[in-house]
């Protein structure tokens, strides 16, 4: 029996990861892994042709060695401050003559929903039905079979720059590969981390790398808002590297030891290399949280601000998941749930077989979502079938008290 091989590939700003998953007997299951660091890429978009082309060439040859297999079609991720999100609704009448709504009618109905007034320099990435109304019956989620004669669809559309996407596309045909589908990044990110009671609660995923913060933000299982902010992990260790006068890669490491968190028993000190790297200096951590705080809160700031203005008022909203290599940040949550008013977990990759210890963590959250997103067949169409599950009432009951604070 012939397994399909499916292949997420992640260009991110600070890494390139690509992802081999195999569906199999036992369902999707991870079988290599290969990761690049990522010198072509800038806040999420190509900024140099030559060298995202060797990333994603050095990437997928590491999955692929580990694989054991050839790959030739990859999902891709496409992010950066070109994206733009709005919902649209439109309407059709049924064509069969039972008045019966067929798949054909779904399709067209959701066809109709992406004529928005769309400049020539963008195109559309995904058109996510959110729910459909059957003769003024709302929140449909499968109208296949229902007797009407009248179907609409609220759908979630998600634009992009052609100039962007067509650079992402170009390093990808350059590096041998054919792009089987563009996914919106934090889109993908949501399909490895989230559970479907959350997105039927209601979540706000953040996905913090290294130059962008994507947000994707669910309500009855379904997107209603997405966009990015061009600030990522990347700025805190430049602002590390600035405020205690060391290398970037000395703030680093400190930013991945200490970042915004307190030690267990208090304050602690720690040595640092001046830029010379010969002289040190003592810095304690609250020296460090001093720089570090101000700028996570204003990241964290921006994204809320962000999604206030953009979901309606009245929205219920229980968590938020922080995936993205940013989400290690230690002592991030405790400062998320204070921002949002939500509590918080870090999002790591579930929903997978062959997952080990080394890709469960939350950078490669998109890389493992893009397999999940090939593996459904969901590019452009959406994620109408994988929708659902049950209302979790441990779910519920966990996070009943935090409701509607986003607002105040
Ligand atoms: N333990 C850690 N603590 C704090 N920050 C971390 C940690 N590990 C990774 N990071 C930060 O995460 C960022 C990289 O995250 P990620 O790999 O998700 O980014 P990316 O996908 O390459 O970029 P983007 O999504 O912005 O295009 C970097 O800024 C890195 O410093
Ligand atoms: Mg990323």
């Amino acid at each position: 029996m012939k397994h399909e091989t499916v292949c997420g590939l992640d260009i991110g700003t600070t890494k390139t990861c690509a992802v081999v998953a195999v569906d199999g007997p036992n369902g999707l299951e991870i079988v290599g892994v290969g990761e690049a660091p990522s010198l072509g890429m800038r806040k999420g978009v190509v900024v140099d042709l030559e060298q995202t082309i060797k990333s994603i060439e050095a990437a997928t040859e590491r999955a692929e060695r580990m694989a054991g297999v050839h790959v030739s079609d990859v999902y891709v991720g496409i992010t950066g401050d070109h994206i733009r999100s709005t919902n649209n609704r439109a309407v059709v009448a049924t064509t069969s003559e039972d008045r019966e709504v067929s798949a054909a009618d779904v399709r067209r109905v959701i066809d109709a929903s992406k004529i928005i007034n769309l400049p020539a320099d963008r195109q559309i990435i995904h058109a996510l039905p959110r729910y459909f109304t059957v003769d003024g019956q709302e929140g449909v989620e499968d109208p296949v079979g229902m007797a009407g004669g009248r179907l609409e669809v609220d759908t979630h559309i998600i634009t992009g720059g052609t100039t962007f996407i067509t650079n992402v596309l170009k390093c990808v045909h350059r590096a041998g590969l054919e792009a089987a589908g563009l996914v919106f990044e934090p889109l993908a990110s949501s399909h490895a981390t989230l559970y479907s009671e959350e997105k039927q609660v209601g979540v706000v995923l953040l996905d913090i790398g290294g130059g962008t913060t994507d947000i994707a933000v669910y309500s009855l299982g379904s997107a209603i808002y997405t966009a990015t902010i061009p600030v990522g992990g990347n700025i805190l260790t430049n602002d590390i590297s600035l405020g205690l006068k060391t290398s970037l890669a000395e703030a680093e490491e400190v930013k991945k030891q200490f970042g915004a968190g307190v030690a267990e028993d208090g304050e602690q000190s720690f040595t640092v290399r001046g830029l010379d790297g010969r002289t040190t200096k003592e810095v304690t951590t609250q020296q460090l949280r001093a720089i570090v705080v101000p700028r996570v809160l204003e990241t964290l700031r921006m994204a809320k601000a962000k999604i206030i203005e953009n979901v309606p008022r009245d929205l219920v909203l229980g968590e938020v998941v922080i995936t993205g290599g940013g989400a290690s940040l230690p002592g991030l949550t405790p400062i998320a749930e204070e921002v949002f008013g939500l509590p918080t977990r870090v999002g790591v990759p579930s929903a997978i077989g062959g997952l080990t210890d080394a890709v469960m963590q939350p950078q490669y959250a998109t890389a493992i979502g893009l397999v999940l997103f090939g593996a459904a067949g969901e590019t452009e169409a959406g994620e109408g079938g994988r929708r659902g599950g049950p209302s979790g009432a441990a779910l519920f009951a966990r996070i009943k008290h935090w409701f509607a604070d986003l607002w105040n």
